[in-house]
């Protein structure tokens, strides 16, 4: 039996997968994410831990069988925030998150020292964990002088599970301080901003042991122990192994708090300058190519909370199926942009909004702003060389039909939708602990799931799709000049 945890921005998941990979219990707990000023976001590390204590009290009730049968852990989370911890091991602040942008400054100042891209392969974008310490630097110089070690979500999981102080490839490479080329540190990186390696964790691969389950813990949970504690990784990398995409070529789009389309990538391959991440796998010598929106069905979420109606009762009111772009454009920059732009001061917009406007033609919008977004990626992805055939999709997002059957169309990308439920980034953790405990070759755990159905691209459509996407092409380029 396996436990696969994955801290994700909306709240932390856990699921009991047996050795024949059926999900035996499964639950969920939100955590809070606080905005204390435009552009910010940040959460508690406590409440993730907190929701841990929830999730394994409630897989507990559902089968303390199963969870006493536990063997090892995999651990997945979402990247780049930024704990910050004293010599005691102590939290010094909230958690700067992935999608907190107050940054830019920091940021842009290390990506145009040229080392920096060279050595990570990506930009420094202002998400990443290396400019929020120097942010902090800059503005919070108590905290910067008593930090001792950094942390990524998961790994501050980690060490509360374990009392140890490690990370992985797949998470470490959204720091700006590996080297992800070679997968380790990279002291000129680190020293470029303002760190050392003593504050970074000991690295492991995502598929190797990486700690074991505390005595406390073992006790408390009615484990007999030993259990290891995987490497594990970040959440998309995560989800790649959940469905299986670890070889080259493979890939899926996923519809989540963020809008990601990876590919992975049997060779390091970086290229910065198309804001495309290159990112290590959480498997040993292969690497991973994505194209990052920072707003996906979080601007679902945003319109939901606005109209006052759920998102899925703003999704069953569209249309059976497409006849076609809506004529509002919509701009999905609602915490500005990665890929393609790397813009943190670019906001959201609806242009070409109508009098006889109404709240179907709005929902219309976002999805298709989100899948332009998504497009963008792709053509990033693509000028890299690049050129996925089939993705499967993946994420909240993907419960839509009228959303898939628009993204495909967008794309050109025939969409996979996986048999089951279960294929996020907690399946790929439990994957890869179980690669952890057995010593198993990742690719014989990596399989790739059951197809049921296929949302092919509608090429009747392509046109008028096409046209709508060159207008939200030229909308941004309008709009970006008046964002700074
Ligand atoms: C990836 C990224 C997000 C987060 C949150 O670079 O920032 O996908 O991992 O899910």
């Amino acid at each position: 039996m396996y436990l696969g945890l994955d801290l994700g921005t909306s709240g932390l998941r856990g699921i009991l997968v047996n050795d024949d990979w059926k999900v035996v219990a499964e639950a969920e707990t939100g955590i809070e994410t606080s905005t204390p000023k435009p552009g910010w976001s940040e959460q508690a590390p406590e409440d993730w831990i907190e929701a841990c204590k929830q999730v394994i009290a409630a897989l507990r009730a559902a089968d303390a069988s199963a969870l006493s049968a536990v063997r090892g852990i995999g651990l997945s989370g979402h990247m780049h925030g930024a704990t910050l911890l004293d010599a005691d091991g102590k939290v010094l602040r909230p958690c700067i998150l992935w999608n907190d942008t107050r940054s830019a400054q920091e940021a842009a100042a290390l990506d145009q020292k040229p080392e920096m891209r060279a050595i990570t392969g990506n930009i420094v974008f202002p998400g990443f964990t290396a400019p929020k310490l120097d942010w902090v630097r800059n503005h919070e110089p108590d905290v910067f002088a008593k930090t001792e070690k950094v942390l990524l979500p998961k790994d501050y999981l980690r060490f509360w599970l374990t009392g140890d102080y490690i990370s992985e490839m797949s998470d470490s490479a959204g720091t700006s301080w590996l080297d992800v080329g070679q997968r380790a540190w990279s002291e000129s990186a680190l020293d470029l901003s303002h760190m050392t390696a003593d504050q970074m964790p000991r690295l492991v691969e995502g598929s190797a042991p990486g700690g074991e389950l505390r005595a406390g813990l073992l006790q408390e949970w009615g484990l007999s122990g030993p259990v290891l504690v995987a490497g594990g990784a970040g959440d998309n990398a995560a989800a790649a192994c959940g469905i299986g995409s670890i070889d080259e070529g493979s890939g899926f789009v996923s519809l989540g708090t963020s809008g990601v389309l990876l590919v992975a990538k049997s060779t390091y391959a970086p290229d910065p300058e198309t804001a495309v991440h290159c990112f290590c796998h959480a498997v040993p010598e292969r690497w991973i190519q994505m194209g990052v929106i920072l707003s996906a069905t979080n601007s679902m979420n945003w319109l939901s909370r606005n109209l006052g109606q759920s998102v899925g009762s703003l999704a069953a009111a569209l249309p059976e199926t497409l006849a076609g772009p809506s004529s509002i454009t919509f701009l999905p920059y609602l915490s500005g942009e990665r890929t393609p732009h790397n813009n943190s001061d670019i906001r959201g917009a609806f242009l070409g909004i109508d009098v006889s406007a109404g709240p179907v033609d709005l929902t219309q919008s976002v999805m298709d702003g989100v899948a332009f977004a998504m497009r963008d990626c792709l053509e990033a992805l693509k000028s890299t060389g690049t050129e996925p055939e089939r993705l499967l999709a993946v994420g909240g997002g993907a419960r839509s039909r009228f959303w898939l059957e628009t993204l495909a169309t967008v794309l050109k990308v025939p969409l996979a939708l996986p048999e089951g439920s279960e294929f996020g980034a907690a399946i790929g953790a439990a994957r890869l602990a179980a690669c952890a405990v057995s010593g198993a070759n990742p690719g014989e755990v990596m399989v790739p799931p059951q197809i049921s159905d296929v949302i092919d691209p509608r090429a009747d459509l392509f046109d008028v799709y096409e046209t709508a996407y060159q207008r939200y092409g030229k909308s941004y380029k309008a709009l970006a000049p008046l964002a700074a």
